[in-house]
């Protein structure tokens, strides 16, 4: 199968790459940078050049191609809410839909629990399935019209597949999500800030491993129109904070702090990870597509790192990304 894809070069695109070659498929990638063109060719995915909202490029490669993944929805947070960024995915996810239509070939664009934010915060102990409709928070506001429109082209004749991880961890870690917010704020303080324990919630989170052979299945196996959930641990956000203080050198040491005093030293979303229960089931996937997930959970990922790593090239700002690729779990 020919597969066309975008965000290939990120922290979950990367791992799909190498699972997608070891199924023995062939790959093509969007790249927005000679950096990005360099770094897809260097994996053996043929680079086609171009950003989000080049519709252009992105519908000559969908229309081409057995297959398309999506794994960038345009920037994370605030460049997400930058002038034109929900636009400019809106218009990539409209033309791989109609470049697709009435072929029957899949299309996955990755979502995340996160997505779901508002539902999770109004009730704190729910647990997320698919059937219910998102309330993202504001900076995701602008990816709800992508949504739907993903959801309903199924009568387009349109594999259109939704899969939603929580939170992922695992190998060097990526930049986004609570682990490496609790790095940053190491690297930053030298100390591991949080709630007291009593005001702490729970997070769900997948292996990064484990994500990309979801991706897979569903691909091979999913139904148009449908969400995937992708979560295989659930764990208490002040454990969390623990297990990384300990491959910190702090031995567990954890520093409360109030939720405006946490918010001042260790940013505006530090207060949401510990307060939030963002608890989702992946029962649809396992019985559905018959994933079995079978990596290490986060806390022992985290675990296998002490002692072990220096703390400057894991769960890594963008800009220690590539010095965070010679480091295995
Ligand atoms: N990591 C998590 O914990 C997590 C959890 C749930 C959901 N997700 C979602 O999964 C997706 C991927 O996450 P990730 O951790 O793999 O992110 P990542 O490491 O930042 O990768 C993002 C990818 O998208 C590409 N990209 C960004 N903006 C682009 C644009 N305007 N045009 C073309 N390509 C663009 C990047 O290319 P460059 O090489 O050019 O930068 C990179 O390949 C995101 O939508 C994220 O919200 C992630």
């Amino acid at each position: 199968m020919k597969v066309f894809g975008i965000g290939l070069t990120g922290y979950i695109g990367s791992v799909v790459v190498e699972k997608l070659h070891a199924a023995g498929h062939s790959v093509c990638g969007l790249a927005r940078s000679e950096t990005a063109a360099q770094e897809l060719t260097a994996v053996g995915v043929e680079p086609i050049r171009g950003t989000l909202g080049d519709v252009q490029a992105i519908g000559n490669a969908a229309r081409t191609a057995d297959a398309v993944l999506g794994f960038s929805t345009g920037g994370f947070l605030t460049s997400a809410m930058a002038p034109g960024a929900a636009d400019r995915y809106g218009s990539t996810v409209s033309c791989i839909l109609d470049a697709l239509e009435g072929s029957g070939k899949p299309y996955m664009q990755i979502s995340g629990t996160g997505f779901w934010f508002g539902n999770a915060w109004a009730s704190p102990g729910l647990v997320l399935t698919e059937d219910i409709p998102p309330q993202p928070p504001y900076f995701y506001a602008g990816l709800l019209a992508p949504h739907d429109a993903m959801l309903k082209s199924a009568h387009r004749g349109v594999r259109s597949l939704i899969v939603a991880p929580g939170q992922v961890y695992g190998r060097d870690g990526g930049y986004i999500g609570p682990v490496a917010r609790r790095f940053d704020c190491a690297r930053k303080h030298g100390a591991i800030y949080a709630l007291p324990p009593g005001q702490c919630g729970a997070i769900a989170y997948v292996h990064v491993d484990d994500l990309a052979d979801l991706v897979l299945l569903t691909l091979d196996h999913g139904k148009a129109g449908e969400i995937y959930f992708g979560t295989t641990d659930t764990v208490p956000s002040f454990e969390l904070a623990q297990a990384v203080s300990r491959v910190c050198g702090f031995s567990g040491r954890v520093d409360c702090l109030s939720e405006q005093q946490l918010a001042a030293v260790d940013g505006p979303f530090s207060p949401g990870d510990f307060k939030v229960n963002l608890l989702a089931s992946s029962v649809k996937a396992r019985q559905a597509l018959g994933w079995k997930p079978f990596q290490p959970g986060v806390l022992e990922c985290l675990r296998q790192m002490e002692g072990r790593v220096d703390i400057a090239s894991v769960y890594p700002e963008k800009k220690r990304q590539a010095m965070a690729r010679t480091v295995r779990l």
